[in-house]
């Protein structure tokens, strides 16, 4: 066995014996996730070495834990906040799954989801064997009722509606989607991952409050800028997550409903620290500044003669074509690309006025239709 000295050797944790260094976020427009808020950096390293999984051996950690699902429960209107984090909206989209398999009546449970859902719902019917109905949207790529009624049948056991869809940042109608899932006897789930921390601050119906809806995803670490990992799991009442409960022997705890079993302190802290600092103020704040920045992207992009798609939640979709697409990628910005193709930003709080008028510069020395100077006075 190859032996090394660790008194005299430093540890070479990088294989090309450099220290790497994590990327800047000054060219990142399409990821949903964004720079940690300051206090909520500094709660991650605080408690990276705790591990909520095990509330006996880990009761700081754990009664955090209760904290952020009290937060999470007032900012998605909750009268009784229950739930738990998560790593991230994947998992709390397959748990919310889970959760409706068990209670649907049927060994044949589909669900009904438009088919601007996230993809993690086909990895929770791949696993949990659940058979995915895909609808269409419409015109306004919000889920289309009239498909999801014609859809749905005996079998359902979740009509998904989305609260911030990760194309569009559109809406569904909520409410509609919850008397329809009711009407079979299903669960009406919201995936408010992305969308969770700005919706509140919007007229849309997409919340406990509004809606009888009976779980939603929500997530800390997109726009609540928390540290990843921090996903958010809610439920009505806490009998759902009894759905999900195993039994925990060896554990000092009796039983444990979350899919992972040792889970990330870090992500708990740092999403208690981000929700106590900035709810509501900060939030708001953030939401006003990244809709108003994405209102000067659409309207910059949409004088330059792209189709824009109207962003009413802080997302911009433009149909600039493949080659300006990938020359832009060429020069490092980090961006995305639609299912049908149009270039997606996403005004995540670290996008600033100067790296999207930054952008729309490079966009111009492009493209040959450019002519319109840009002003990025924020
Ligand atoms: C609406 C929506 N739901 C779920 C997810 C998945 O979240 P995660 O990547 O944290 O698992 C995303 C990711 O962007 C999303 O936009």
């Amino acid at each position: 066995m190859r032996r090394t000295n660790a008194s005299t050797k430093p540890l070479m944790i990088f294989p090309r014996g450099m220290q790497a260094e994590p990327q800047a976020f000054d060219r990142v427009l399409s990821s949903m996730c964004t720079e940690p808020h300051p206090v909520a950096r500094e709660a991650a390293e605080r408690f990276l070495a705790t591990n909520p999984g095990d509330p006996g051996t880990y009761p700081t950690i754990s009664a955090l834990e209760d904290d952020a699902i009290a937060i999470l429960g007032e900012i998605a209107g909750l009268e009784e906040p229950a739930g738990y984090l998560a790593s991230g909206g994947t998992e709390a989209n397959i748990q919310a799954m889970r959760i409706a398999r068990e209670r649907a009546d049927t060994d044949r449970p589909n669900v009904v989801m438009p088919e601007s859902g996230h993809f993690s719902f086909r990895k929770a019917a791949d696993l949990l064997e659940i058979e995915l109905r895909i609808v269409p949207t419409d015109e306004d790529h919000r889920a289309d009722l009239e498909a999801v009624r014609a859809c749905v049948d005996d079998d359902t056991a979740a009509v998904v509606g989305v609260a911030g869809t990760t194309e569009y940042g559109r809406v569904d109608p909520i409410p509609e989607l919850a008397e329809i899932a009711h009407e079979v006897g299903a669960t009406c789930h919201v995936d408010a991952a992305w969308g969770g921390f700005v919706l509140p601050f919007t007229d849309y119906e997409w919340n406990f409050a509004h809606a009888p809806i009976d779980t939603m995803a929500i997530d800390p670490h997109k726009m609540g800028q928390a540290a990843v990992p921090a996903g958010g799991l809610l439920v009505r009442s806490s009998d759902l997550l009894d759905e999900l409960a195993v039994d925990t022997p060896y554990l000092e705890s009796t039983s444990q409903a979350t899919l992972t079993g040792t889970r990330s302190g870090a992500g708990v802290a740092s999403a208690v620290a981000a929700m106590e600092e900035l709810w509501p103020g900060g939030y708001r704040t953030q939401y006003v500044r990244s809709q108003n920045n994405a209102e000067w992207l659409a309207d910059a992009l949409e004088k330059r003669g792209y189709e824009v798609v109207d962003p009413t939640l802080p997302l911009v979709a433009a149909d600039v074509p493949r080659s300006t697409f990938d020359a832009l990628r060429g020069r490092g910005w980090r961006i995305s690309r639609t299912a049908t193709g149009e270039l997606r930003v996403v005004c995540m709080p670290h996008v600033t006025r100067k790296m999207l008028a930054a952008f729309v510069a490079d966009l111009d020395r492009l493209e040959v239709r450019a002519s319109v100077p840009v002003v990025a006075d924020d």
